[in-house]
């Protein structure tokens, strides 16, 4: 809820141009915003913020992040609560619906999103278009756009019937297209969705299984998979979920709006970071491993080297992010369990933790882990190729993104996003004849 706070904001000109009192409203709890809607239109003048540091784009119930506390809630309740007491599911039904499910609410969800994990057979004749050894996010990025083909039922963004429908669908099948993208990759066949099994029991066997040999996801796995989904699965207005909201704000369809989201996510900058991390974590490996690890961070605060600590930093978290420490947490319980307790490159990892954070370099600049820093050597641990991480992230992030989507589009105040700029480009000249150039 928005509350009108009892203090203004005034902003004056030194030219003496009008003074112009600005609103400011109240949130349930993080900081408070001003309200420049009537600026343009009453000074001339724009703000300007490239990438967003200090604008709020929207009004939020879904999830809130204190980055100085490291705090991260989805509707209110803190991840580190959601992470050990619930499953995936449930978050997914909390984050679309504002309230936990109770016993009967989460079996008819789990049933419900069971009975979508099927694809259209043509999904795997679109597929054959791609080359075999096409990056997994190239691959899911055209697969949900596709969706959009098939689903002519569930398209109509402003249809609060079509949500529902198109967000059980996509959080349902989501799976099934990235376990098809890795079998695709590796040239074995796909595996059908088994409706008898859980939400990430069934993903971790159509990744694993094969016609000749099913594949028995023990519970370490399956916990570890469903917890790596939980603490992906929203995180506020990130690049992604802005991309998804700008996309969706035109009226696109959601398929198409959360195919944007995928396409950004895969930037290293943003869900590539856990590949990106984990590749790092092994180049550090092949190349002295422990031993090494201070001549990389000279690399890294060599500005000139372009060599950045992947899995560290964070646009909001200036502490630990809550998510990272989760993420160590089953590190060490789903290293232990398989018996690979000695993983040299999750002791690495510490000790690359270790050193960073007592260096001063990181320190001044507040650069903590995030939770990309960890998930690859679960992921790793568990079986999933490198390649594919993203396309997890991806995965888990859909029920945020289409949270974020639905509740924009469920606002009636909600208007096409539409930026403006500085334009610093040449002032208006006459085109001149090309003999004349
Ligand atoms: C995710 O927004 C979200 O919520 C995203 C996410 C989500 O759930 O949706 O949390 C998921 O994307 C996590 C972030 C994953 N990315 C990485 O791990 C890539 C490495 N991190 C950096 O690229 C960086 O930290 C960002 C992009 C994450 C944040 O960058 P900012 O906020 O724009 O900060 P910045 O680039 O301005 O950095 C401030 C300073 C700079 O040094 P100075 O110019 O002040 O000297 O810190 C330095 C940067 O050079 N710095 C790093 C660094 N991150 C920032 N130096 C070395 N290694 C790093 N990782």
């Amino acid at each position: 809820m928005m509350t009108p706070s009892d203090v203004k904001a005034t902003l004056s000109f030194s030219d003496g141009s009008p003074a112009m009192e600005l609103p400011i409203y109240k949130g349930s709890i993080g900081p408070d915003v001003i309200d420049i809607r009537k600026l343009y239109a009453q000074t001339g003048k724009f703000t300007y913020d490239p990438g967003f540091l200090s604008t709020a784009s929207c009004n939020s119930t879904i999830t809130y992040i204190d980055g100085d506390k490291g705090e991260l809630l989805y509707r209110g309740y803190p991840i580190e609560q959601l992470a050990t007491q619930c499953d995936f599911l449930e978050t997914c039904f909390l984050l679309l619906k504002g309230e936990l499910p109770n016993l009967q609410q989460k079996h008819d969800f789990v049933k419900l999103v069971t009975n979508h994990t099927m694809v259209n057979e043509q999904m795997q004749f679109f597929l054959r278009g791609f080359r075999r050894d096409a990056h997994p996010m190239a691959v899911l990025t055209g697969l949900v756009g596709g969706l959009s083909a098939f689903y002519h039922d569930s398209t109509d963004i402003n249809n609060p019937v079509h949500r529902e429908i198109s967000a059980i669908r996509l959080i349902a099948k989501l799976p099934t297209l990235v376990a098809m993208a890795y079998k695709y990759g590796i040239g074995q066949p796909y595996i059908y969705p088994k409706n008898s099994l859980s939400y990430s029991a069934n993903f971790m066997r159509m990744m694993f299984a094969t016609p000749c040999e099913d594949y028995e996801p023990n519970d370490v796995i399956v916990r570890a998979i469903d917890r790596i989904f939980i603490l992906h699965a929203d995180h506020e207005q990130n690049a992604s979920t802005s991309t998804v909201r700008l996309c969706g704000s035109s009226g696109t369809n959601p398929f198409a709006a959360i195919a944007a989201g995928v396409a950004c996510l895969w930037g290293p900058a943003h869900g590539g970071a856990n590949e990106a991390a984990l590749n790092m974590l092994e180049d550090i490996q092949k190349n002295g491993g422990v031993d090494k690890i201070g001549e990389f961070i000279k690399q890294v605060k060599d500005k000139n080297s372009g060599t950045k600590l992947m899995g560290f930093g964070h646009r909001v978290y200036k502490n630990y992010d809550p998510r990272a420490k989760l993420m160590r947490e089953t590190c060490h319980e789903v290293l232990d369990a398989l018996g690979l307790g000695n993983d040299p490159l999750f002791k690495l990892a510490m000790a690359l933790e270790k050193i960073a954070l007592e260096d001063e370099y990181f320190v001044a600049r507040k650069l903590y882990p995030n939770v990309d820093f960890y998930s690859g050597i679960v992921q790793r641990a568990i079986g999933i190729p490198v390649s594919l991480f993203t396309a997890i992230f991806a995965l888990a992030r859909t029920v945020g993104w289409i949270a974020q989507l639905n509740e924009m589009i469920g606002d009636p105040e909600y208007k096409i996003g539409r930026p403006r700029q500085l334009y610093v480009g040449s002032p208006r000249r006459d085109v001149k004849a090309i003999s004349q150039r």
